[in-house]
C-alpha cells in the first residue's frame, strides 16, 4: 500500500471509548490543494479519534483513480461505512455499484455525485454550494449600489471542472446577478481551486483587460489568495480598484479581508466530521440518516465590523 496514508485512530488503547470501538470508517480524502483541505482532513481525524472510530484515511493526490482504487480497498478491507470527498461529479457508478454489492453503505463528504443509479449513496453531508453562489451574488448587488457604477465587467476563476462547488458557486452567482443589467461577466477561467493557478490566471486576465476589471469573483480562498499579489504587481490596489470576492472563509483569506484587500468572504466550513461520526454510528447500527445535511453558513464583508470574529480553526 504505497500512496495510502493508513491512518488506525484505534480505540484499543483508550480507557474508555466515548461510542461504537468497532466502527471501522474508511475515508478517501480528494487532494491537499486548499488550507480548506487539509483543515477537514484534520477535523475527521481529530473527530474519529474523539469518537472512537478506526479511521483509514486515504489521500488521492486529486486523482479520481486514486479515489476509486482506494474505495475497492474499503471494499476488501470490508470496513464498515465508506466515505469519500468526490473530486468530480461524474464516474463513480461502477466502484459505488461494488460497495452496495459488498452491502457497505457510502457517504459524500463535502462534494456530491452526480448519478440515475437508486440506492448507491446513504447520506450527503458537505455545502450548499448554490446558496454560496447566492451569497457571493447578493454582496456583489448590494456593492454595486454603494459604488454607484453604470457598469461592472465581472472575471471569474473557477475550481476544479464538474467539480460540485465549481458547478454550484457558478450557478448560484449567475442565476442571481444576471437580471441585474449592470452586471456584466467578461470571462471564467478554470483556476483548479490551486493558489499558483489563480496566480496564472490572473496574471492572463490582466493582460487581457487589465484595469477594465471591475470585479474578481474567485470560487475559493486559495485561489484569491495566488491573484492577489498579481494585481499588486499590475499597479492596481485590490478590495479598492477591484472589489475581490472570495469563498472558504480560512484565516489568511479573513485576515486580509479585515486589512481591506478582499471585500467578501463566503464561508464554506471544512468542520464535517462530527456529522461523518454521528451518520457512520448510526449507519451501522441500521439507523435511517438523513438524506443530505448541509452545515450552516454565513459570509463576511467590507460591511460588517469583523473585529470580534474569532480564530477561524482553518
Ligand atoms: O469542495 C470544497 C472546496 O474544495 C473548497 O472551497 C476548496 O478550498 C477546496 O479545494
Amino acid at each position: 500500500m504505497t500512496a495510502v496514508v493508513m491512518m488506525l485512530s484505534s480505540c484499543a488503547a483508550k480507557e474508555e471509548p466515548p461510542h461504537d470501538p468497532e466502527l471501522l470508517l474508511g475515508f478517501s480524502q480528494l487532494g491537499t490543494e486548499s488550507a480548506w483541505r487539509s483543515g477537514n482532513s484534520a477535523d475527521i481525524e481529530k473527530k474519529a479519534e474523539e469518537n472512537g472510530v478506526s479511521l483509514m484515511l486515504e489521500n488521492a493526490n486529486r486523482k479520481q483513480e486514486n479515489q476509486i482504487a482506494a474505495i475497492r480497498r474499503f471494499i476488501a478491507y470490508q470496513v464498515d461505512v465508506i466515505a469519500f470527498s468526490p473530486i468530480v461529479e461524474e464516474g463513480w457508478d461502477n466502484v459505488l455499484l461494488e460497495a452496495k454489492e459488498a452491502g457497505i453503505p457510502v457517504v459524500l463528504v463535502d462534494r456530491d455525485i452526480s448519478t440515475d443509479k437508486e440506492g448507491l449513496i446513504s447520506c450527503h453531508i458537505g455545502a450548499d454550494f448554490y446558496q454560496e453562489g447566492v451569497m457571493a451574488g447578493e454582496y456583489l448587488l448590494r456593492k454595486a449600489d454603494r459604488l454607484k457604477k453604470d457598469k461592472l465587467h465581472i472575471v471569474e476563476i473557477t475550481g476544479t471542472e464538474d467539480s460540485t462547488p465549481m458547478r454550484q458557486r457558478q450557478a448560484g452567482f449567475m442565476d442571481t446577478i444576471s437580471g441585474d443589467e449592470r452586471m456584466e461577466v467578461i470571462e471564467s477561467v478554470n483556476g483548479d481551486f490551486l493558489k499558483s493557478r489563480g496566480a496564472e490566471c490572473m496574471r492572463y486576465l490582466l493582460e487581457k483587460y487589465g484595469e477594465d476589471i471591475d470585479v474578481v469573483y474567485s470560487h475559493n480562498d486559495e485561489m484569491t489568495l495566488g491573484a492577489l499579489p498579481e494585481i499588486e504587481k499590475a499597479g492596481l490596489t485590490p478590495g479598492d480598484d477591484m472589489v475581490i470576492i472570495s469563498i472558504d472563509g480560512g484565516q489568511e483569506a479573513i485576515d486580509v479581508l479585515k486589512r481591506g484587500r478582499i471585500n467578501c468572504v463566503v464561508e464554506c466550513t471544512p468542520m464535517l466530521g462530527q456529522e461523518l461520526m454521528d451518520t457512520a454510528k448510526k449507519l451501522k447500527a441500521g439507523e435511517s440518516v438523513e438524506a443530505v445535511i448541509h452545515p450552516k453558513e454565513k459570509y463576511f464583508s467590507d460591511e460588517m465590523d469583523l473585529s470580534g470574529l474569532g480564530p477561524r480553526g482553518y
